[in-house]
């Protein structure tokens, strides 16, 4: 059905989806480049910050291409293929972007807290295996959530309240008692989201409690960058445990809220990171000059 009926209020819409997702596509790449072309970036905090911004253009991808080319197109249809192709894809890349973001604090936890040992404990092959562990949970989880729903009876309904499929609103559809099944989307999408807070929570609290004892100059560099990462995860998980963990789900509002993780948070990255971060600044600056002289050699 997507997000509004109103011309108005569709051509607004539009204009501010497709400026957010060129943002998000160029912002994202630009992060990506950067920490991959610049040797001075190849540590653990910037390897999971570029996984983190493939994450998130990933995920954008899954919805917003297809809800901004929705916009003007009278029938706006989806497969039952493609359907379940954006459920897969989104709960993939999701529960990665968690993970992913449990790594980042515990990065941050590791090289506040125990400095001394960051190198060892953070070398290249921990690394690897988070990133790893990261894409393998987050295909268990998807993967054990649609092998419930994939067998499911369809027989008429076909009409989704939103701008793209997720298990919650196709699940309704389904000619079948599918109390279990909604269940089962809470213990499995809920409790992961839940507990992946939860334990951010946690750890940034932990963090925030060892900046606290510390001289004031070296902490407001690490606290800048820990309310940046507090940020982005208040505003992923805040709509996710609101639609999944919820128990009473307010289903008009859940489709806004979905706005935030499809285009908000990926463009957040990008900006909270670039903007106020002064090596990756530095590195992109050296990115350019290096084009540059390409550009002037040819
Ligand atoms: C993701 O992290 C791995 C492991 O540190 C790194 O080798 C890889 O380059 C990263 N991926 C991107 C897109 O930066």
């Amino acid at each position: 059905i997507g997000l509004s009926d109103s011309l108005e209020l569709r051509i607004f819409l539009f204009a501010f989806f497709f400026v957010f997702y060129v943002g998000i596509v160029f912002g994202n790449l630009l992060i990506v480049v950067t920490v991959t072309s610049d040797s001075r970036l190849h540590s653990p905090m910037y390897f999971l910050l570029a996984n983190l911004s493939f994450i998130d253009l990933s995920l954008s991808s899954v919805t917003a291409p297809k809800m901004i080319a929705d916009f003007f197109s009278k029938h706006k249809v989806i497969s039952v293929k493609g359907c379940f192709a954006q459920i897969f894809l989104l709960h993939f890349f999701g529960g990665s972007e968690m993970v992913t973001l449990i790594a980042m604090a515990f990065d941050r936890y590791v090289a506040i807290c125990k400095p001394l040992r960051y190198t060892t404990i953070m070398c290249g092959n921990v690394c690897v295996g988070i990133v790893a562990a990261a894409w393998g949970i987050g295909f268990l989880h998807s993967v054990s959530q649609l092998a419930f729903a994939v067998n499911l009876p369809f027989c008429g309904p076909n009409k989704v309240d939103s701008f793209y499929c997720d298990l919650p609103r196709v699940i309704k559809l389904a000619c079948a008692d599918t109390y279990r099944l909604d269940i089962m989307v809470v213990a499995n999408s809920g409790i992961l989201t839940v507990c992946s807070f939860v334990l951010l929570i946690i750890s940034y609290t932990i963090i925030l409690m060892t900046i606290q004892r510390r001289p004031s100059d070296r902490s407001s560099k690490a606290l800048s960058t820990l309310t940046a990462h507090i940020t982005v995860v208040l505003l992923f998980f805040g709509p996710c445990i609101f639609i999944y963990a919820w128990p009473f789900p307010i289903k008009s509002l859940d489709k806004f809220l979905a706005v935030f993780y499809s285009v908000v948070t990926p463009l957040l990255n990008p900006i909270i990171y670039t903007l106020r971060n002064t090596e990756m600044k530095i590195a992109m600056r050296r990115l350019r000059q290096w084009n540059l002289k390409l550009w002037v050699k040819s």
